[in-house]
């Protein structure tokens, strides 16, 4: 099947951790997982931040390092090109790490938050800071928590109704390097298959949704978006 973002107006990018492997962003499960090396229930939930916050933003200081020397891949760029010509595309992404809005894109979705953002449930504040490493402790003791949905959160429900519209209205579905094992973000493909759209996924590996695609293209983000972009 040879397909071309050119022939589809409403289009969704949905991407996961894969999408920024080759900017050498870890991915989380898999060979040289983040959570093979860091148990989450140490590092990336609520309980675990009630009991430790400074081991946790270690953690989160961690990664900020990490992905701060990162920069958008090829695909991130395709896609951030994609948005000039195609007003009404949107990415839906479960990435925190930023690299869309970096490459230049505007319309993103976070459904996990990011790990550029920072908020205070206290006193009902949120803010962005690029700090690394950030020092998450305030004047007054308490710690600035990481504005990312962890193990055991509800997503945002006003992100969360944002994709679930855009995807519900789309003509055309890809997904990217996610393993579809996370809910509810692995739900909301169901929804562009349901409204009729084209549904395409990009992973070199088969996912528990596969099954699901019109087109699956069993290469990296960048070449795959190298063949539909251009
Ligand atoms: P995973 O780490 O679970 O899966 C990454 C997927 O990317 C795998 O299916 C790989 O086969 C694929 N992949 C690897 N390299 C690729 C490449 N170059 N091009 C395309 N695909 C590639 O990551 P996610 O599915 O994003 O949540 O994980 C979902 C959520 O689980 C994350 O958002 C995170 C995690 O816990 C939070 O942090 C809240």
């Amino acid at each position: 099947m040879d397909v071309n973002v050119a022939n589809y107006e409403r289009i969704v990018f949905f991407t996961g951790a894969g999408m920024s492997a080759e900017s050498g962003v870890p991915t989380y499960r898999g060979a040289g997982g983040i959570w093979k090396e860091y148990d989450y229930l140490t590092y990336a939930c609520q309980d675990a931040f009630d009991r430790d916050p400074s081991a946790v933003w270690d953690f989160h200081n961690y990664r900020r390092e990490l992905v701060g020397q990162c920069q958008p891949n090829l695909g991130h760029k395709l896609i951030a090109a994609c948005e000039k010509n195609y007003p009404a595309m949107t990415i839906v992404t479960q990435n925190i790490d930023g690299l869309h809005q970096l490459a230049g894109s505007n319309s993103v979705i976070e459904l996990h938050g990011s790990l550029w953002r920072v908020r205070d449930e206290r006193i009902g504040v949120r803010k962005t800071t690029r700090d690394s490493p950030f020092d998450a402790q305030q004047s007054n003791g308490s710690f600035w928590r990481p504005d990312i949905v962890w193990f055991g959160d509800m997503l945002d429900e006003a992100v969360l109704s944002d994709a679930v519209r855009v995807i519900s209205n789309c003509d055309l579905f890809v997904s990217i390097g996610t393993s579809a094992v996370v809910y509810p973000a692995a739900q909301l493909p169901l929804l562009a298959k349901d409204a009729g759209a084209l549904c395409i996924e990009i992973n070199p590996e088969e996912t528990p949704l596969s099954s699901l695609y019109d087109l699956t293209l069993r290469t990296a983000a960048s070449t795959a978006l190298e063949q539909l972009c251009s």
